[in-house]
């Protein structure tokens, strides 16, 4: 039997960082929203006794562990665990999402594999709970859509979201590696150059564009925390911040912990063209256009083979 599925990108409208938790994580509170680029899972059955074999192709592979320490890998494990079987499968991760982007990657193929397994295994249990065993964003990439997340981000809820959402994705060459972004924004707050937030919730102004279906209104009241750290470690991210908007966007943020940026659009033309005009810049390795929200992990196809 082979199982694929497939499981959105991320990016956060709103990212406000709480403080640094005794678990090392921080508390926040964000708003997410999935883009229709999606890596794609499959699962194949191998003999009993195999183990796990994990190959990782498409357009971004470079850093992508192969071993147990992806988070695909741990998540199939972690489903066959639940129903007591062993777990003998060769795993083909398709990547079309940035690596170490910011864009949630990692949890979306740990969606995907999530997924695959519980059809495979014929798991009924919460894919949730097990979500946040391995990861913050995971629980949001199963679901998709516009969320709110709360905790360390693993706790969501949906958002009501009309209309489409048009960005353009900017990514770098090097990765970012998050915890080191987290932990550059409390140096920087240690040091007193960034404040932080005095109440941790979400933007009424962003949550009320959401419901009016407005570009121009979201635009005003996207914010990332994050943002003052990646920009202190990658200090070129301006530039294409700023060329972002200089060449007509509506606005341009960090998307997560960077280094990828993103900028919204006011609709799929316009972000064609503001893309065309960073592409020109030659600032980005790589410009990309993307629809939110988009679904969450789903199957795709299921072959006896
Ligand atoms: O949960 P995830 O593995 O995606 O988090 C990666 C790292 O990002 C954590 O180890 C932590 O350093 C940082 N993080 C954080 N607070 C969060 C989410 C992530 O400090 N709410």
């Amino acid at each position: 039997m082979k199982i694929t599925a497939s499981a959105p990108a991320k990016i956060n409208l709103q990212l406000s960082v709480g403080a640094l938790r005794t678990d090392g994580y921080h508390d926040l509170v964000t708003v997410y929203q999935a883009l229709d680029l999606r890596d794609q899972v499959s699962i194949t059955e191998r003999a009993e006794g195999m183990g796990v074999q994990c190959s990782v192709n498409g357009e971004f592979t470079d850093g992508v562990p192969g071993d147990e320490t992806n988070l695909a890998v741990r998540a199939v494990k972690l489903v066959a665990e639940q129903v007591g079987v062993s777990c003998d499968l060769s795993i083909d991760i398709k990547k079309a999402i940035p690596v170490a982007a910011g864009l949630a990657g990692g949890s979306a193929d740990a969606a995907a594999a999530f997924v695959a397994a519980a059809e495979l295994y014929g798991y009924g249990g919460d894919l949730q709970i097990l979500a946040a065993q391995l990861g913050s964003d995971i629980g949001f990439s199963l679901i998709g859509g516009t969320a709110l997340g709360t905790s360390r981000g693993e706790v969501v809820v949906p958002v009501m979201s009309r209309g489409d959402y048009c960005w353009v994705i900017m990514s770098s060459t090097n990765g970012l590696s998050t915890p080191r972004v987290y932990q550059k924004l409390d140096q920087l707050r240690d040091e007193g150059s960034v404040r932080a937030p005095l109440q941790l919730q979400p933007k009424p102004e962003l949550l009320q564009a959401l419901l009016a279906a407005s570009p121009t209104d979201l635009a005003k009241h996207l914010s990332n925390d994050l943002q003052p750290a990646a920009l202190a470690i990658a200090p070129k991210l301006q530039r294409l911040l700023d060329a972002a908007t200089d060449d007509g966007a509506l606005a341009s943020i960090v998307a997560g912990s960077g280094p990828t940026c993103i900028a919204l659009a006011k609709d799929y033309e316009h972000a064609l063209d503001v893309a065309a005009r960073i592409t020109a810049t030659n600032l980005a390795n790589r410009v990309l256009v993307a629809k939110a929200p988009a679904p969450g992990a789903e199957l795709v196809s299921k072959d006896r083979n």
